[in-house]
């Protein structure tokens, strides 16, 4: 981290509001004054993901990752902290100073916002060839007449690229940018012969979008038929196609608890205009694992809707598998009679639309049609092979308690009676090897920031989940002190550092109260000053929430709070010392007693 200062990382802490960072990439729910979501870093159902805007800090409860806005960022985006402070310096409209950052990433970013500004240029050129030229006409008409509104065309940025031979590049060129920089971010493409020649020429223009809403590239459909009818940017360091979806920008800020996956643009651009403004689609390939674990960051149910011809049925099958592997949820949206969604959408209205996506069919089933399609069911070794199959498949997806319901809906589908296909199931059940237990539990039952927290006290642990954390009154304290600061003074001296338990919670509480007796109380600061082994403590530690109590009748809460504290520390002490340490037993019997006397007297604010 050498090359920006202290200075300005806090600077940025100070303008940047974590819980927008986060929101950009997570459903958050307010939880007091706290935000909860689906932990972005690890695949979960019930929200363990914290972020304490007050103190800057996330962290989830489930997989122990926390940190400021800073670690978020890198561990989001893929980000070294260079890049991520570039980034939040970026979103802050701090210039940071020049000369800054590692040379190497200055370069890359360098390259990436030239090629990103040589792009939105481009973007600009083509929508103004679309609106103000006679042969640009042509391309406004063709949007129009497939049905979109003006108001669409403008919002998708979309234009006209002209059929003259280079006439991009000679307006790029024009404006300044170097011959190198045109030809690698694709849109013009250079000849032996000598020539260089636009890219796109004489077709229908489609800027595509970063989840920044950024232009990285472009498709280009020719207007009516021709080969191909499609061509797409090449990918280049910011057109990366494994990695970017269209209107993921727009999609990602839906409201909605869905996701539609559709194929093209068109589709996209349809649905967006009939109001689904979730719907989103790979660049000209087929979905990746990276598409994946963009989408996995919504924390949505995905509703995958292809073409309705073979080809899009296969690739449905395998975003499905996709999909299942990273525990993301899905559902088929059938289009038949129509081709894809841009066509139903027109030809049956988006009331029908929605129905469609009310009554899309559970995945397993519609994975199980198309494996029907590889039996010929008027043969009957075949037929019974099928039936077979299904037995097998109704008990993985199932499991005990869902292959009755599963069974039910198969043999619906496929007209077969219920009896004897659940004889079957069980049939195939007791052939299968015995299933383990589901290994992402685990992921549930660690707890290690606490264990790391002080090896003397992590026996507590073994005391069993149930019974409330020795550290949780601790914890508290200090999460209340950070977003309160203003209380420290009423309490200094009657709670200090010696009557922490757990060298890290100590070591976080010196921290802390040397803060804010400073006036300049930054956790994330706090945080980083601490040893590598105690961060993730004290990430769990100022994202502990407090109960509404702690607002209304503070000087109680406070009291019980110390009170707490003061015990737990006691008994600890009690537990883990020598009897014949004389010292020891001294200081204790003073704590008694001080507890006794703080017991009677309380706190008041
Ligand atoms: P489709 O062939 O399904 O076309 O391609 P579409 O979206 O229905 O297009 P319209 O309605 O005829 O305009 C789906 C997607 O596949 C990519 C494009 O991203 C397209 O949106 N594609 C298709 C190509 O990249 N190149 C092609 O030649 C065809
Ligand atoms: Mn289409």
């Amino acid at each position: 981290m050498p090359f920006y200062a202290d200075s300005d990382k806090e600077e940025i802490r100070s303008r940047v509001d974590i819980a927008d960072v986060v929101g950009e990439c997570v459903h958050l729910k307010k939880n007091g004054s706290n935000y909860v979501g689906l932990c972005p870093f690890h695949s979960e159902k019930t929200p363990s993901f914290s972020v304490a805007p007050a103190k800057g800090m996330f962290y989830c409860f489930g997989c122990h990752e926390g940190g400021d806005v800073f670690a978020f960022v890198q561990k989001y985006y893929n980000y070294s902290f260079t890049e991520a402070m570039e980034y939040l310096a970026d979103r802050a409209g701090i210039k940071l100073a020049a000369g800054a950052g590692s040379p190497d990433s200055g370069r890359f970013r360098e390259k990436r916002d030239a090629l990103i500004e040589i792009n939105t240029e481009a973007a600009r050129f083509f929508h103004d060839r679309m609106k103000n030229t006679p042969e640009g006409q042509k391309a406004f008409d063709y949007f129009r007449g497939r049905g979109l509104k003006e108001e669409t065309i403008v919002r998708f940025g979309l234009g006209f690229s002209p059929a003259g031979h280079n006439e991009l590049f000679r307006y790029l060129r024009e404006k300044g940018y170097a011959d190198d920089l045109i030809l690698e971010s694709g849109l013009a493409v250079h000849y032996d012969s000598g020539t260089t020649s636009d890219k796109f020429r004489n077709r229908a223009m489609f800027p595509i979008f970063d989840m920044r809403g950024r232009v990285i590239g472009f498709g280009g459909r020719v207007m009516g038929e021709g080969e191909p009818k499609y061509l797409n940017s090449p990918d280049t360091p910011v057109f990366i196609k494994r990695e970017n979806l269209y209107a993921y920008n727009i999609a990602k800020k839906s409201r909605s608890r869905r996701l539609i996956l559709c194929e093209g643009y068109m589709d996209v651009i349809s649905l967006h205009q009939a109001g689904f403004d979730y719907a989103v689609a790979s660049l000209g390939t087929s979905l990746t694992s990276g598409h994946v674990s963009l989408i996995k960051r919504l924390g949505v149910d995905v509703y995958v809707c292809y073409d309705s011809d073979k080809a899009g049925t296969n690739a449905a099958a395998k975003a499905i598998g996709l999909f299942g592997e990273a525990g993301v949820r899905t559902k088929v949206i059938h289009m038949d009679p129509a081709k894809d969604p841009d066509e139903y959408i027109k030809s049956f209205g988006a009331d029908s639309f929605q129905e469609r996506i009310m009554t899309a069919e559970n995945s397993f089933l519609f994975l199980m049609g198309v494996k029907s399609r590889d039996y010929d069911m008027s043969d009957p070794t075949e037929k019974t092979a099928f039936y077979g199959m299904l037995a097998e498949e109704i008990y993985k997806a199932g499991g005990a308690l869902g292959w009755k319901s599963y069974t039910e809906a198969v043999c619906k589908k496929f007209n077969i009676d219920i009896k004897a296909m659940e004889q079957a199931v069980s049939e195939a059940y007791r052939k299968m090897p015995v299933v383990t237990a589901d290994t992402r539990m685990e992921e549930f039952t660690g707890g290690e920031p606490e264990a790391l927290a002080d090896r003397r006290t992590a026996r507590a642990k073994v005391r069993g989940k149930k019974e409330e954390s020795i550290f949780l009154p601790q914890k508290k304290l200090l999460s209340w002190l950070a977003e309160e600061p203003g209380l420290y003074s009423c309490i200094k001296g009657v709670i200090t550092t010696g009557d922490f338990t757990g060298d890290a919670y100590v070591t976080m509480a010196g921290l802390l109260f040397n803060a804010i007796e400073s006036g300049n109380v930054s956790v994330p600061a706090v945080v980083e000053q601490l040893p590598g082994e105690y961060k993730a403590a004290a990430a769990e530690c100022f994202s502990t929430v407090l109960e509404d109590a702690y607002k209304s009748d503070k000087g109680k809460a406070m009291t019980d709070l110390i009170v707490r504290i003061k015990e737990i520390h006691i008994k600890d002490l009690e537990e883990n010392s020598d009897i014949g340490d004389m010292s020891v037993q001294q200081r204790l019997m003073v704590m008694r007693s001080e507890l006794q006397k703080f017991k009677q007297k309380g706190i008041r604010f």
